[in-house]
């Protein structure tokens, strides 16, 4: 049967997402590849999650309080789920924004209400695919400035914020209630890294023997798994504990081309009208699934919806 609850508030519509065994773009590997649906969460990705969680947290902590101002850098969808929920929490919201970033996401930020200010990241970036943790760090070094001078000010830091993983947790314990302990192998894309944190922590501690796989896009020249680099107070943060904690067996690359056809795949095979990172993580998941053998069980995630891609196709975390 259907969802038919009767709800108080959109926030109650984040995470409880379904899962699908993904049957046709899976057909003939032997195995079962899994697709938790994040795009379903109320603002389109598994960002919204991590907003109600990390807003929830500084509220109960005494860091976020009436009259202040939620800040954050983001390329996309930790920028519209902080606006989102930051919106039905009574916050004013800024959001500094790389200048590169597609016009959908903008427009969807304004109309949540949140007030944009456009970063450079420089040249070298345009046209390519690019990767969250890198060209939010100029936008990140202005938040910290900015929270620094104001008092009233609250910078999320998704980049670093234990709320961040923390609420990954619970998509690791919804998929853990769906599945069981039947899982081999959880593929995820890296941006911050609070995803495949948050989940790694708890399938690891329930089915020791399950891999846990990174996705980045192929060309991230600055703050990757492989490439690592840390600027005190804007970067490090979850990357690390996940380098320093060893969570991860195995690291993929992902061209965009690769992820885009993967991507146009699960919207016409499947009919998942998904993202392109939902492209890199399902191309991943079939590739281990394959490696992995007869009967082997892969689970991944679709971060988010398809429509933020419409005028510029590129894989971003
Ligand atoms: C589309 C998309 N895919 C994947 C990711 C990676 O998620 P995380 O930041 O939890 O590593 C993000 C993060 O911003 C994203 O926006």
């Amino acid at each position: 049967m259907k969802d038919l609850r009767i709800i108080q508030s959109p926030l109650d519509l984040i995470g409880r997402t379904p899962i699908k065994r993904l049957d046709s773009i899976g057909r003939g590997s032997e195995s079962s590849l899994w697709a938790k649906l994040e795009n379903l969460n109320p603002s389109g990705s598994l960002k919204d999650r991590i907003a109600l969680q990390m807003i929830e947290d500084a509220e109960k902590n005494g860091d976020l309080k009436e009259g202040y101002t939620i800040i954050e850098s983001s390329s996309g969808n930790t920028a519209i789920a902080l606006s989102f929920v930051g919106a039905l929490k009574g916050y004013k919201r800024i959001i500094f924004m790389p200048k590169i970033m597609a016009r959908e996401k903008v427009e969807m930020i304004k109309r949540y209400g949140a007030e944009i200010r456009m970063v450079d990241v420089g040249e070298d970036v345009k046209d390519r695919s690019v990767h969250g943790s890198y060209v939010e760090v100029p936008g990140r070094i202005m938040c910290q400035r900015m929270a620094e001078e104001n008092p009233q000010v609250w910078w999320a830091r998704q980049f670093s914020n234990p709320a961040n993983y923390r609420a990954h947790m619970k998509l690791g314990e919804e998929i853990l209630a769906q599945l069981g302990n039947q899982i081999d192998a959880f593929v995820a894309s890296v941006g911050t890294g609070g995803t495949l944190l948050g989940v790694a922590k708890v399938l690891k501690e329930k089915i020791p023997r399950v891999k846990i796989i990174a996705v980045e896009p192929a060309d991230c020249p600055y703050v990757t798994l492989t490439n690592f680099k840390i600027i005190e107070g804007v970067t490090g943060g979850l990357l690390k504990e996940i380098l320093d904690g060893k969570v991860v067996d195995k690291i993929v690359k992902v061209t965009d081309p690769e992820a885009i056809e993967m991507n146009h795949r699960l919207i016409q095979e499947e009919g998942l009208f998904v993202g392109i990172s939902s492209g890199a993580n399902v191309l991943t998941a079939l590739n281990i699934a394959r490696d992995m053998g007869k009967g082997s069980q892969v689970v991944t995630v679709l971060p988010d919806r398809g429509d933020r891609y419409i005028t510029s196709e590129h894989y971003v975390t």
